[in-house]
């Protein structure tokens, strides 16, 4: 069969090296399951990805995408795991094609009761937010937690998961007027601009009592401020680069407030967690989802046609929330 993939040969600017390429696919041999891509998320990592700034990157020509889920159209001799219609999430490597190929066992079932698009984004930031709540100290309910990017797709879950157990958060955003009301109706109690000096007023907010938790994924005067509004001993944790620069440190706040300054990949926890951890976390998460705790915003869909736009609408800051790509291939 014919199938189209959005793909790159080389690195570089989306616009410039994504292409819609025509391939053959062949129907699926004993243990193999072909699936139909029905919705993919698009995120910095993406472009990283294509771009070449990522930490894993792919073989060239690779397929774009890292996220989403598909519909099991057909099965190969001896699948016994899966039924004509499942919903699974897209092989993480092969996600920007019409269809591919996969072996049965490999392909973790996705809820079918979630709405499709946030089913298609449950499996990467959802989980970030998670762990970041989970694996950083033991957060008591009254804690503060401040963010920046707060109106990113990991923001908005830290917002809902901590609203969910009583922490409270302050949110950093760059458009403070676009998005003070929708984070406050997710459950933020406070909404700053983060090119302000939001330091000043943290002592205020708290009552004294300043963040035990600090989430960094913008990096530059950003995190500086946010290691200036830390309780003593409290824990920064960088996990994203937004700014692209090191991350720099005041050093009064590291010696006299002992400050701690940590770091957290989700693929690197998800590469040394057993099947069993992995499988609880997504579980608890989708069960999040389901409660609304997790709602991601979107912004915009597009066809897998026009994938390439789609990269370009993701590129592109100020967005309302994540760029969705669709697909609707079918036998
Ligand atoms: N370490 C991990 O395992 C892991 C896992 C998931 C995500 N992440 C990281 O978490 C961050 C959020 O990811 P996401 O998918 O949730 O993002 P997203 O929904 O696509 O949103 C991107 C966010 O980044 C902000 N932003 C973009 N350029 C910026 C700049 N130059 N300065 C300041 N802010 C900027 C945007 O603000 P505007 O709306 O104002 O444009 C928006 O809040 C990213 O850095 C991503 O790489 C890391």
């Amino acid at each position: 069969m014919k199938i189209s993939a959005l793909r790159y040969h080389e690195h570089g600017n989306p616009s410039d090296v994504l292409r819609l390429d025509n391939l053959e696919l062949a129907n699926p041999g004993p243990g193999e399951a072909l699936v139909a891509l029905r919705a993919a998320v698009l995120h910095p990592s993406d472009l990283g990805l294509v771009g070449g700034t990522y930490g894993n990157l792919r073989t060239l020509p690779a397929v774009a995408g890292r996220e989403g889920v598909g519909e099991v159209l057909a099965v190969g001799p001896g699948v016994k795991r899966l039924a004509l219609g499942d919903r699974v999430r897209l092989p993480e490597e092969i996600v920007l094609a019409d269809a591919c190929l996969a072996d049965a066992d490999s392909l973790e079932k996705a809820p079918a009761d979630l709405p499709l698009d946030q089913a298609a984004m449950a499996f990467l930031n959802p989980p970030t937010a998670y762990r970041l709540l989970q694996d950083f100290g033991e957060l008591q309910p009254g804690d503060w937690i401040i963010q920046n990017a707060a109106n990113s797709a990991v923001g908005q879950c830290v917002i809902g998961l901590a609203k969910h157990r009583g922490l409270h958060t302050i949110n950093l955003a760059r458009d403070v007027a676009k998005w003070t009301d929708p984070l406050k109706a997710m459950g933020a109690d406070a909404v700053l601009a983060d090119g302000d000096d939001f330091f000043k007023v943290v002592d205020e907010i708290t009552g004294g009592q300043k963040a035990s938790l600090g989430l960094n994924s913008v990096g530059g005067d950003s995190v500086i401020k946010m290691i200036r509004s830390m309780a003593e001993s409290g824990v920064v944790v960088t996990f994203g680069g937004m700014v692209g620069d090191k991350v720099r440190f005041p050093t009064r706040n590291l010696i006299f407030d002992d400050i701690v300054l940590r770091g957290f990949w989700m693929d690197r926890w998800s590469r040394q967690a057993d099947a069993s951890a992995r499988g609880f976390m997504q579980h608890a998460v989708n069960d999040l989802i389901r409660q609304g705790v997790f709602n991601m915003s979107v912004s915009e869909h597009f066809a897998l046609k026009d994938g390439i736009a789609a990269f370009e609408a993701a590129q592109s800051g100020g967005r309302d929330g994540k760029v969705i790509v669709t697909g609707d291939f079918s036998l």
